[in-house]
């Protein structure tokens, strides 16, 4: 890679699909989990636009242990969508396992372990990143699960380290991979960058090195070129794109289509991504009802950045109470726009 500006054509890899344990992939293409954002109507759409697996939020392994009745909802998976994998958090392998077993049932292909969530709540639990101080209980945790659920794969998803003075994610990766993970995803970012800043993909390098599983790139790919950088730069087997895919699932198909060395569709016009927003919306909200509006304006508000006028309709949409109406000013929105 040159700069970022340009893409290569040849394909990456000798064959676009791949496997994570007994699952088939169709290409090396993943939406990360984003809690808040990744629920079973964006995972679908997202599997629409070019994605060869998409990932469930993390969901409280305690909680759904519990039968707490607002976690249940995380497991509802759109037969559309699949390959799905859904992540769990927690820190007792006991607790893991039974919950794994449960997110098992309700359909997930791959249940993926947290090891990178930074948020207060979660690590001082001892969970999400907080494990990565811990490459013993990971192990431990994984080879619990994976005796539960066999021969549905267990995953982890990892950061670049605690810190700058505990990087461990070579550790942690093989300790992961030892226990039976079917494949490892490496954030390369430290806990307190959380979702911003630079990523180093040399520890992703490394962790590609060390374990004969496949690897997961993430971080900062917001264009096909991005991702072309990261395979090249650390040989990961596939990539993960999180925030860029917000408001523009098409990048992931975009992206698939590089890394099999198929040319690169055109982007999507201003009328089709306000078509993108509409779908989305109605499909929220035909499942969760009109309470849950407000859940998707930011969605909205992502799908229409950047297009003229769009300040003025986000402003107008916050004002709004139901979907109808929304739906009506995006029509409206949408016809006046000159593609
Ligand atoms: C709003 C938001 C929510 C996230 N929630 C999760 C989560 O539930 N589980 C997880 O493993 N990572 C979560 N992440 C991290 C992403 O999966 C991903 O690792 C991170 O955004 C880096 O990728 P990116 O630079 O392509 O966005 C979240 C990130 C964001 C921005």
């Amino acid at each position: 890679m040159d700069s970022g500006t340009t893409v290569e054509t040849a394909a990456l890899f000798r064959e676009a699909g791949w496997r994570i344990g007994n699952v088939h992939l169709e290409n090396r293409v993943v939406l990360a989990p984003m809690a808040g954002a990744t629920d079973s109507v964006f995972r679908r759409l997202a599997r629409e636009a070019g994605a060869g697996l998409v990932c469930g939020e993390l969901i409280s392994a305690r909680a759904l242990v519990m039968n707490n009745r607002r976690t249940e909802r995380y497991l509802r998976i759109d037969p559309a969508e699949h390959p799905v994998s859904l992540q769990l958090f927690g820190s007792d392998p006991e607790v893991m396992a039974e919950a794994a077993e449960k997110v098992a049932a309700a359909g997930a292909d791959i249940i993926d372990v947290n090891l990178g969530c930074p948020v207060p709540k979660v690590i001082g639990g001892g969970d999400g990143c907080a494990l990565m101080l811990n490459p013993d209980l990971v192990g431990r945790i994984v080879e619990a699960m994976v005796r539960a659920v066999s021969p549905v794969p267990v995953t982890v998803k990892m950061r670049r380290g605690w810190d700058a003075a505990h990087e461990n994610a070579v550790e942690v990766a093989q300790a992961a991979a030892a226990a039976g993970a079917a494949a490892i995803a490496v954030h390369g970012r430290f806990r307190h960058q959380h979702h911003q800043g630079p990523v180093d993909l040399g520890v992703i390098a490394a962790v590609r090195a060390a374990v004969s599983v496949p690897v997961i790139g993430n971080g900062g790919i917001s264009s096909p070129a991005d991702a072309v950088r990261m395979v090249r730069e650390t040989g990961c087997d596939a990539v993960m794109v999180g925030q860029a895919a917000l408001g523009n699932p098409w990048l992931l198909g975009e992206i698939a289509a590089v890394l099999s060395g198929r040319p690169v569709p055109p982007p999507p016009t201003q009328r089709e991504r306000v078509e993108m927003a509409i779908r989305h919306l109605q499909a929220f909200i035909a499942l969760e009802g009109e309470k849950a509006l407000p859940a998707m304006r930011k969605h909205l508000a992502w799908y229409i950045k950047g297009i003229p006028g769009a300040a003025r309709i986000r402003d107008q949409i916050n004002h709004m109470e139901r979907s109808d109406e929304v739906i009506r000013l995006l029509r409206q929105y949408q016809e006046a726009l000159s593609d």
